[in-house]
């Protein structure tokens, strides 16, 4: 198996909303690890609210972790932030936000937000970055032209290729992509994951790619891992996790994704998961438990015999 390059251990990132008797405490992300390894996609899927987005901007130090540690290619990334640290993140991470209109500021040209990586990184001259941003723009699919124009004169799509030049300026060596094409037309998403494995091809990039269903990220990714209201509750290779899914939200999942052939999808069963009814969990605690070849489950000693069995 290739080297570990993100190692996400008991990560935790913590909202607390109101003040006083009214003040509420969410765990968004709650002990929550996993590995990336060098040149793979790793897909993070779980439906909306689970902690996707909180935990790609925990990693990335948008947000501060309430626990866990997080390292980079074996450099600690989670600790006090300094200097050379915010460095060395905007040099090797970067991110792809979910909403490509929010993201990018109204009051910049595309020249302007492209060229942002370039200016942190100490490219002072304005025609040296002028190259590079058009470069960039070209390899993504837009032309010089576009450089001078601002955000809200562009589609959607076009959009989420400036979220993609953005990040990618810097060559970044990791890219976390936050449900880069939930917002697009389904015509106009596979042009940007196409766009997206081009890159991840000729870089060498390595990808932590959300997304909240899993028939976008079936193709994409080499690993998935599940996440259930802050948990992870299951990681595996993908085509592990598509033909021997172990955790009932997996499965719940799976059974989500419609059939392309009209006589299968008419007999297809959709699972629901219920937590409660799913599971017992009074006396045993679940844990991240190890089932061999990559695959781990949120799961207590009885569910991790029973899994063991199923898979033997
Ligand atoms: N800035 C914030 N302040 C308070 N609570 C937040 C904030 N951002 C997210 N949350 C809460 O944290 C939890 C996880 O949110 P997050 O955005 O990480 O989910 P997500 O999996 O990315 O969902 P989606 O698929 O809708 O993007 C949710 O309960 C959400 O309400
Ligand atoms: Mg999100």
């Amino acid at each position: 198996m290739s080297d570990v390059l993100l190692h996400v251990e008991h990560l935790s990132h913590s909202f607390v909303n109101g003040h006083g008797s009214r003040k509420q405490v969410i765990k968004a992300v709650d002990d929550v690890s996993f590995d990336v390894h060098a040149a793979e996609t790793f897909g993070l899927v779980g439906e909306s609210g689970c902690g996707k987005t909180t935990t790609g901007r925990t990693i990335i130090r948008l947000y501060e972790p309430s626990a866990g540690k997080v390292t980079f290619d074996g450099r600690e990334i989670s600790g006090p932030m300094t200097r050379d640290l915010r460095k060395y993140l905007s040099n090797n991470l970067a991110m792809i936000f979910q909403d490509p209109i929010e993201s990018l500021n109204p009051r910049m040209t595309i020249e302007e937000i492209v060229g942002e990586g370039l200016k942190l990184r100490g490219v002072t001259n304005k025609s040296e970055r002028h190259v590079q941003v058009v470069e960039m723009l070209h390899r993504v699919g837009l032309t010089e032209e576009h450089a001078s124009r601002y955000p809200h004169e562009f589609s959607g799509g076009q959009r989420q290729r400036i979220g993609i030049a953005r990040a990618m300026i810097v060559h970044p060596r990791m890219i976390i992509a936050d449900e880069p094409v939930s917002a697009l037309d389904v015509s106009i998403q596979a042009q940007v994951i196409n766009l997206l494995n081009d890159l991840k091809q000729e870089m060498g990039l390595t990808i932590l790619f959300i997304a909240h269903n899993l028939s976008v990220v079936k193709y994409f990714s080499d690993r998935i891992g599940v996440m259930y209201y802050g948990k992870l509750v299951e990681v595996a290779n993908s085509d592990d996790l598509y033909l021997h899914p172990m955790h009932p939200y997996t499965r719940a999942l799976l059974s989500a994704i419609p059939e392309p052939n009209p006589l299968t999808e008419r007999h297809r069963v959709r699972i629901d998961y219920d937590p409660e009814r799913d599971h017992d969990y009074s006396k045993e605690k679940p844990e991240m438990r190890d089932l061999g070849n990559g695959h781990s489950l949120y799961c207590s000693e009885t569910e991790y015999e029973k899994a063991l069995k199923e898979l033997d």
